[in-house]
């Protein structure tokens, strides 16, 4: 059997790279490896961990592309590749605009395909913009949804999808994590190691989403600018995202205070040890919703909806949205208050076990065949 697998930014590199190991660790699979690079720097720390070297590369990044430049290109460069190389089955993982170019370009040369972490739906088309169309639009096209949870599986029953092809897998990103967080971890950036997380409260931040750019970025960012004035125990970490929409309101806002601290984007592994001795994670992004409760860590989740709900409804997580004072109250609240902070901070499991990719490996091979 032929696999596929299609990606192109970090966190799809994240969440596939444990696919990838199964795959080739299979003697009955060839596994073939093909990024179209949407993003270049990000995606390459990703590769690097995890010692993947892909067999085609589209290099389609150009900062500042529009969602059309994205997705047209990588329709483009996929096509000759899935002709060439005649797969059984293709891969994609998530909601990214190479998610749903990937599965397009499959679909139009009659190629199956898996969808990896499929049936997350916030219930809003333009939150998280674009990812909740993608997410569906993906679907459609879809022959093997491997779903996280049980509640992923009843969106995709809900939108009539066939439950003989929907299997509940768990999420990869924890078999990722299982890969990286290590107790006796030494930062090798000298800054995260000089920081007292024992007598420290940090606040780990990360910040990118389309629909939070400008005003309700501005208000995160104001949010945390005030907490830190007011709590002298707590200190900021920011990874910025490379997108320099993000970074010039960082700069503008977070820029001068010496306990918040504005530094590049981590590999994965620093990364996910920085979010195992942090205090509390505020963030819009999706993967650390499902990280942040794995280790225990309460995360404010600054968006208006979330399509992950499990972290909400176990207690670990909270959706403060994106107006200043919720924000502000909320942190305030977990700076202040140990109960609330101890209610918060406890680890659940609700996005799997870390046996999400030989799961979906087996399925693939049992699934490829009957077909
Ligand atoms: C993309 C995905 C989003 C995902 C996010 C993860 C789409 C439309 N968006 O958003 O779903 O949550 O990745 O981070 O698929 N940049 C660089 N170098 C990089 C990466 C980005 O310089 O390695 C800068 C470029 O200026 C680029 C901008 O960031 O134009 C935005 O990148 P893009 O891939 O368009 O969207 P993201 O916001 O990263
Ligand atoms: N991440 C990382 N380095 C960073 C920030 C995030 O490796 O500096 C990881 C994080 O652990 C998670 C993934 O990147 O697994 C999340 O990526 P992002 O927030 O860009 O995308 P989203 O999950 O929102 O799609």
């Amino acid at each position: 059997m032929k696999v596929m697998c299609v990606f192109g930014t970090r966190p799809e590199g994240i969440k596939m790279a444990p696919v990838i190991k199964v795959l080739k660790n299979r003697p009955e699979i060839e596994c073939v490896t093909c990024i179209t690079a949407q993003h270049r720097e990000m995606l390459d720390q990703v590769l690097d961990l995890f010692d993947i070297i892909p067999d085609y590369d589209l290099n389609i990044f150009e900062p500042g592309q529009t969602l059309t430049d994205i997705t047209t290109k990588a329709i483009k460069g996929l096509e000759d590749i899935i002709i060439k190389e005649k797969p059984d089955v293709l891969l994609v993982q998530g909601d990214t605009t190479t998610v749903f170019a990937g599965a397009l370009a499959a679909f139009y040369q009659k190629v199956r395909i898996g969808h990896v972490e499929a049936g997350l739906r916030s219930g809003n088309l333009y939150s998280p913009y674009p990812e909740e169309a993608n997410r569906k639009l993906t679907g459609v096209l879809t022959d093997y949804h491997f779903a996280p949870t049980e509640r992923n599986r009843q969106n995709l029953l809900n939108e009539g999808y066939s439950d003989e092809k929907i299997f509940i897998t768990g999420n990869t990103v924890i078999d990722a994590l299982q890969y990286t967080v290590k107790e006796d971890y030494i930062f090798e950036n000298d800054l995260l190691n000089n920081i007292d997380f024992n007598n420290r409260k940090v606040i780990l931040l990360t910040s990118h989403r389309r629909e939070n750019l400008g005003a309700p970025m501005e208000n995160i960012f104001l949010a945390i600018r005030d907490i830190i004035e007011k709590h002298r125990i707590a200190e900021v970490v920011f990874p910025m995202h490379l997108n320099p929409k993000v970074r010039e309101i960082a700069y503008r806002i977070l820029g001068q205070n010496p306990r918040i601290h504005l530094i590049e984007p981590l590999d994965y592994e620093p990364f996910t040890n920085l979010m195992a001795r942090c205090h509390i994670v505020v963030t819009d992004s999706g993967g650390l919703q499902e990280e942040a409760p794995t280790l225990g860590k309460p995360v404010l989740v600054v968006r208006e909806e979330t399509e992950r709900p499990e972290g909400v409804e176990a207690g670990t997580a909270r959706l403060v949205g994106t107006k200043h004072d919720s924000i502000f109250e909320n942190l305030d609240l977990l700076l202040s208050d140990e109960k609330e902070y101890e209610k918060m901070a406890k680890a659940i499991n609700p996005y799997g076990d870390g046996k999400a990719s030989e799961r979906i490996v087996d399925i693939l091979l049992k699934e490829v065949k009957k077909d």
